[in-house]
């Protein structure tokens, strides 16, 4: 009998800007407090890009990570997925700015939109490409810069979003466990209640759209709450039973981190006590899709996940959107440290890639040049 293979998650990174926006800063900036936010959302600061941090940089740098915890080097990468809802551009792909940078020549590249249950989503695509056999190596990573989306004058949004990115590396291996089951859900009609409207083919970028602000959030805060609290424990449940578990085998519950009111909820609705829930909310804010794999690796550094141990991973987010996904974690931690000349390998070979990039679009300028200047010659003979 052919043997099963296996989605396990074999490499984790994350990347974080340093610039810290705590509440007391926003307090100067719009009419909040420290005590309203830290009470009706459990957040006390969040991170916010650099203006030269953009989501494909952060993407490049969690991608690194990842691939250095899992010792694969970038040409072995099959696919490459960015989950996020503040790409670079709306084309080209984030997810080929980061192929290009990583030199993963082999890699399809694309960008998957699900709000913040984009991540999850990822996992869920990643893991079936490679339990089906397409696939040996995946990267799936979550990155946002949602600064840039933010109206600083809106108080209802402002206050809960945060800058960040994390990967993490699905592989093809026999070994039972990893990725064992994923639940994926969408309400449209519920569309309305956290959109960015304008910059798309329903309202192409204007004087007029950015006069009427919709090249921002807006987001109807008590709905999506209330939807909120009802679908994350009906999508976690779903998650578990089609892994064939109990609610008792789940050793760690790692939530979308947006609001700790509606993690809490989602706790009590699964019976899960909150030591056996991740929380992380209060340094990062609502990072949208980078929420759970930076709580992913923030899991594994502070010891929070053993071998053996099921994990559910559970989201919700605009669209309406809800994924969940429960994993079983076999990896010996912690990780392995790279040796330093693998390390010094590495670095050459980014900047290699860097080169090679350089390179390619030098030969593409220049192949354009010529075709005009032999145009021109050909013209000239002629006449
Ligand atoms: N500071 C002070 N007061 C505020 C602030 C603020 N930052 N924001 C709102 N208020 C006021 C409101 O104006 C309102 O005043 P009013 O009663 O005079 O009208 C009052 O506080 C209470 O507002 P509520 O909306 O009832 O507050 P609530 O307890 O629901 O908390 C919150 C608001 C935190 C936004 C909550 O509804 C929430 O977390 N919703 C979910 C948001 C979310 O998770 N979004 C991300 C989705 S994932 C994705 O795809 C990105």
């Amino acid at each position: 009998m052919p043997s099963r293979t296996y989605a396990q998650i074999v490499g984790w990174g994350k990347y974080v800007p340093s610039q810290v926006l705590t509440n007391d800063d926003l307090a100067k900036i719009v009419d909040t407090s420290d005590d309203w936010i830290r009470t009706r959302t459990g957040i006390v600061e969040r991170r916010i890009a650099e203006p030269r941090e953009t989501t494909s940089t952060m993407s490049i740098k969690a991608a690194r990570a990842a691939l250095q915890v899992a010792d694969v080097t970038p040409e072995r990468l099959d696919l490459i997925i960015v989950t996020t809802a503040t790409p670079d551009y709306l084309f080209p792909a984030t997810a080929c700015l980061v192929q290009d940078a990583l030199g993963a020549r082999r890699a399809g590249a694309f960008d998957l939109l699900a709000g913040c249950s984009g991540f999850v989503y990822g996992l869920g695509v990643g893991s079936q490409l490679i339990i089906s056999g397409v696939y040996q190596n995946v990267l799936v990573i979550g990155a946002e810069t949602l600064s840039r989306i933010m109206d600083w004058t809106d108080r209802n949004t402002c206050v809960l979003f945060g800058d960040g990115a994390g990967a993490l590396l699905l592989q093809a291996s026999d070994t039972p466990g990893g990725v064992l089951s994923f639940t994926l859900g969408a309400d449209g009609s519920g569309g309305d209640l956290l959109i960015l409207a304008g910059g798309g083919s329903r309202h192409p970028a204007s004087a007029e759209t950015v006069a009427q602000g919709l090249h921002y959030v807006r987001m109807n805060g008590r709905q999506v709450f209330r939807f909120a609290t009802r679908i994350m424990g009906q999508a976690a449940k779903e998650a578990i039973q089609a892994a064939g578990l109990k609610i008792d085998d789940v050793d760690l519950f790692i939530p979308h981190q947006a609001n700790i009111r509606i993690i809490q909820a989602a706790a009590k609705q699964l019976r899960l006590p909150m030591d056996k829930v991740f929380v992380n909310l209060e340094r990062y804010g609502n990072t949208s899709c980078a929420s759970i794999p930076i709580a992913f690796c923030e899991a594994i550094e502070e010891e929070r996940i053993k071998p053996g141990d099921h994990l559910v991973l559970v989201s919700f987010g605009a669209g309406l959107t809800w994924a969940a996904t429960a994993v079983q974690w076999p990896v010996p931690l912690p990780a392995p440290r790279l040796s330093s000349w693998k390390r010094l390998l590495r670095r050459v070979g980014y900047r290699w890639a860097w080169f090679v990039s350089r390179l390619r679009r030098t030969y593409r300028k220049l192949n354009v040049w010529w075709g005009r200047a032999a145009g021109r010659i050909r013209g000239h003979n002629n006449g």
